[in-house]
């Protein structure tokens, strides 16, 4: 039985080519967020969840990285700056090369930017592992199905496997014990007129990790139990709400859904709360707009920034309301 990460590479890999096949491999794929979200591994090591969960990706917001063979050691650009290979983010990426490094002498030069607005305070690493594990399939000539590279993208960081593909993203949470039917697949539906709205309360890093804040909430919060129930449900209606163009169902189940994950974190034990008293203030700005007619939803993730739901024709109505706010259009041409 397949346990650790490395297995599971081999077994991606078989009949694969080792070594790079060009000098340099690019990848680039955009932040994802939930509208059903994923809070809870059954399996730490490789980053299977205990529920699959839904996203929709952050067009034009994301990673792109570019991978080259070097000697010497291991080197991490991100944006330009080094980053020290000891540092928590540099053992997070050189541990992901490792999972594929076909000896101990072959190095890698990682360079890596964020095209997320930094004021938005996204979280990018869901963008950057799956950035990473395109450029490394460019780089070594893997030619990866994309249902393997989502695979790949998982052992790095879990809803990086959702950021392998563009619009609405299922990650089914799959019950085979070495993940291989974990993967991330495309909605194939397209809802143009949705609009994303990004505020930023802080971008002071978070003294909990998801990683964390994930195992503390499954093992203490006796809430935890009717979270998978939630999520079935969640996953039926959201899908339902996509196809149908439903937006006030979409919205409130993105809404509840998050405020629901929440609410589990808030039941463990220590308590884990991400919200600030801004983020507090937001929720009832929303809300109190939405009692006067304004037709907006939002969804939190492992953090303090809001993200605001909302269609095209509100969207003028929502930058008056929320002067700060960076809207993204999930479906239409990057940059456009
Ligand atoms: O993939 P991680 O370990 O960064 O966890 C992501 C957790 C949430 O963002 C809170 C939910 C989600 O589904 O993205």
């Amino acid at each position: 039985m397949l346990k650790k990460k490395r297995d599971v590479v081999q077994q991606l890999l078989r009949g694969r080519p080792a070594k790079a096949g060009k000098e340099a491999g690019a990848g680039r794929a955009w932040a994802n967020i939930a509208m059903c979200k994923y809070w809870g591994k059954r399996n730490e090591e490789l980053n299977l969840p205990v529920t699959s969960s839904l996203s929709v990706s952050l067009n034009g917001h994301g990673t792109e990285t570019t991978l080259r063979v070097q000697s010497g050691g291991d080197e991490i650009l991100l944006s330009g700056r080094p980053i020290a290979p000891a540092s928590q983010f540099g053992r997070r990426v050189t541990g992901f090369l490792n999972l594929f490094r076909p000896d101990e002498k072959t190095f890698y030069r990682v360079e890596t930017v964020n095209t997320v607005a930094t004021a938005a305070g996204l979280a990018s690493s869901a963008s950057g592992f799956a950035a990473l594990a395109l450029a490394a399939d460019d780089l070594h000539g893997w030619r990866l199905s994309e249902r393997d590279l989502s695979i790949l993208a998982r052992l790095g960081s879990g809803s990086a496997c959702r950021s392998i593909y563009d619009g609405f993203v299922e990650w089914h949470a799959g019950a085979e014990a070495d993940g291989m039917d974990s993967f991330a697949e495309p909605l194939g539906i397209e809802w143009p007129d949705l609009r994303l709205g990004l505020i930023r309360v802080s971008t002071v890093p978070k003294t909990v990790s998801s990683r964390t804040a994930m195992k503390r909430t499954r093992r203490t919060s006796s809430l935890y139990g009717a979270w998978p129930v939630k999520v079935a449900h969640d996953m039926i209606l959201l899908k339902e709400a996509i196809r149908a163009g439903d937006f006030e169902t979409f919205g409130q189940v993105a809404e509840s859904n998050s405020l629901a994950m929440h609410a589990t974190m808030i039941g463990a034990w220590p308590p884990v709360l991400y919200w600030l008293p801004e983020s507090v203030a937001v929720m009832r700005d929303i809300w109190d707009a939405r009692a006067e007619g304004l037709d907006i939803y939002f969804t939190m993730d492992a953090g303090p920034n809001v993200k605001l739901l909302f269609l095209a024709d509100e969207e003028a109505h929502v930058k008056q309301h929320f002067p700060g706010v960076d809207v993204v259009a999930p479906f239409a041409a990057p940059g456009g």
